[in-house]
């Protein structure tokens, strides 16, 4: 009798045993967003020819009760305007005559302006290029005279689905071109390129890369300036988080977050989020990724005068700056492959976190399960040599 209530027992806590280790497996694998938006592409809203000065893209991202706005415009330095309204029904209105202009606020509203939650813009607004003779990686060293963005001459947008192509090159270029890739997603899921960022469907992304440019200098490199403009909450400082690494983005362990301040408790509104890396090769294998840094933002007056999108939406806009730059000391300089791309998401919300990949979730189950299981036969031996045990010893009286 004493055995039987053992042996059940021993069984029950072996079963809950087993029950957490796959439930906490479960709890782990999922997490997937299923989150969903209907994505509607609009260029030149409202403009029945290519406007002169550059296009502009609207991509409507509807959700359940709220809409996201995503503006890209190269009218003036390249820019990317996110509104967030909490309506399904917001529209974009553009006075042509006005936005074209491009010397007053008014030109692109989004209407109903009482339904506006959150906006801001990120303004791609000049290529710096140094000559790192002592291959120190000092962005203050030997600066050549900064490419001003909004001097580029910028092809027209070449759109697939809710992705679009923008390439531009400085009058002074002999070869080669900067280019921006905008995608906006209808739901979660991840680029198929390193550095692999994890998107849900209140972010976009962004890809930057330099290709085949002829460097002014031997040993030149170059930072990304960046402006980002907003109205109640702009984007004010950097954080750097630690972040998985796993086969998405390998050896890169830290994410970048440029977000509001907020004060209290209610969640950021919008971001910037990158990892900081960046590659040298389009099909890059390890050995092409190299390191970036980002410089504290700094509030910049008079706003980013240089975009038709901001002059455009933003009456009294504030401003932050930063420079990101590629690469470090003893690395090679951008002669080796003349090829620089880096990628970032723009959304609004909290922004995704990597977890666990499936590749890293079996190779933990693998690793810690094998033990387990183990201990766990091991549990099942002793509990069935026990009740031999308590058999034999219950049947010894009648012999
Ligand atoms: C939007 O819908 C969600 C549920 O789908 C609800 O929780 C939320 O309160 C709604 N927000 C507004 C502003 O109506
Ligand atoms: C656009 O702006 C111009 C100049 O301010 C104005 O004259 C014109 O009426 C506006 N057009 C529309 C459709 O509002
Ligand atoms: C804006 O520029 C246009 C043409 O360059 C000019 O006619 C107009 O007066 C300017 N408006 C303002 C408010 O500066
Ligand atoms: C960006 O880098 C350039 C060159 O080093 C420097 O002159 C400029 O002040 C930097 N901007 C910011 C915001 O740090
Ligand atoms: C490079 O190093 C040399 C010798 O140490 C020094 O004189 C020179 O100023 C350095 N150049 C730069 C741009 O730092
Ligand atoms: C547009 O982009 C596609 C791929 O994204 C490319 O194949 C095509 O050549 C591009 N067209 C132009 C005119 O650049
Ligand atoms: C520009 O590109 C052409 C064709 O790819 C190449 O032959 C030429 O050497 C390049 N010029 C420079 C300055 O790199
Ligand atoms: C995206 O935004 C919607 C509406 O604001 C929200 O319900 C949803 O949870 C957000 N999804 C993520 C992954 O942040
Ligand atoms: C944060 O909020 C509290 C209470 O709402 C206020 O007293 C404080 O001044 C705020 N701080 C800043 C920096 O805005
Ligand atoms: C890049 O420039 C450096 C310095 O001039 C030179 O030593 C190196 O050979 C160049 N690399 C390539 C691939 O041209």
């Amino acid at each position: 009798m004493a055995a039987a209530v053992k042996n059940r027992s021993c069984g029950a806590s072996s079963f809950i045993f087993l029950f957490s280790v796959v439930s906490l497996c479960q709890s782990l694998f999922s997490g997937g967003d299923t989150f969903q938006r209907k994505l509607s592409v609009e260029l030149n809203p409202g403009s029945s020819s290519p406007p002169p000065g550059g296009d502009l893209l609207h991509v409507r991202a509807v959700g359940n009760n709220d809409t996201l706005h995503f503006l890209f415009c190269s009218q003036g330095a390249p820019t990317l305007l996110l509104v967030h309204t909490d309506t399904t029904s917001s529209t974009v209105k553009v006075n042509w005559t006005q936005f074209i202009d491009r010397n007053h606020s008014g030109g692109l509203q989004v209407e109903p302006e009482t339904s506006i939650l959150y906006s801001t813009a990120l303004v791609f607004s000049r290529l710096l290029e140094y000559d790192d003779v002592n291959d120190t990686a000092d962005p203050t060293s030997d600066l050549l005279p900064p490419y001003e963005l909004q001097d580029f001459s910028w092809s027209r947008l070449n759109l697939s689905g809710p992705t679009a192509l923008l390439c531009g090159a400085a009058a002074t270029f002999t070869n080669g071109s900067l280019c921006l890739q905008l995608s906006v997603f209808e739901a979660e899921g991840r680029d198929q390129s390193w550095p692999r960022l994890l998107h849900t469907a209140n972010s976009s992304q962004l890809r930057v890369w330099l290709n085949g440019m002829s460097p002014r200098a031997s040993h030149s490199r170059f930072l990304l300036e960046l402006q980002s403009v907003g109205g109640a909450s702009p984007l004010s400082r950097v954080e750097v988080h630690r972040s998985i690494n796993d086969e998405y983005t390998p050896s890169i362990f830290k994410v970048s977050r440029w977000v509001p301040f907020v004060n209290g408790s209610s969640g950021a509104p919008g971001f910037v989020q990158w990892k900081p890396v960046a590659y040298r090769r389009s099909e890059p294998a390890l050995e092409d990724a190299t390191p970036c840094r980002h410089s504290e933002p700094r509030p910049q007056s008079g706003g980013a005068t240089e975009s038709g999108l901001v002059r455009g939406f933003y009456a009294e806009p504030e401003t932050f700056v930063l420079n990101v730059s590629f690469g470090l000391a003893g690395e090679p300089f951008y002669n080796s492959t003349k090829f620089l791309s880096w990628a970032l998401l723009v959304g609004s919300g909290s922004p995704p976190v990597d977890s666990f990949s499936p590749l890293v979730l079996s190779t933990m189950a693998v690793g810690l399960g094998t033990p387990m299981i183990l201990l766990l036969l091991g549990g099942v031996c002793v509990c069935a040599r026990k009740r031999t045990v308590a058999s034999a010893t219950a049947y010894e009286p009648i012999n």
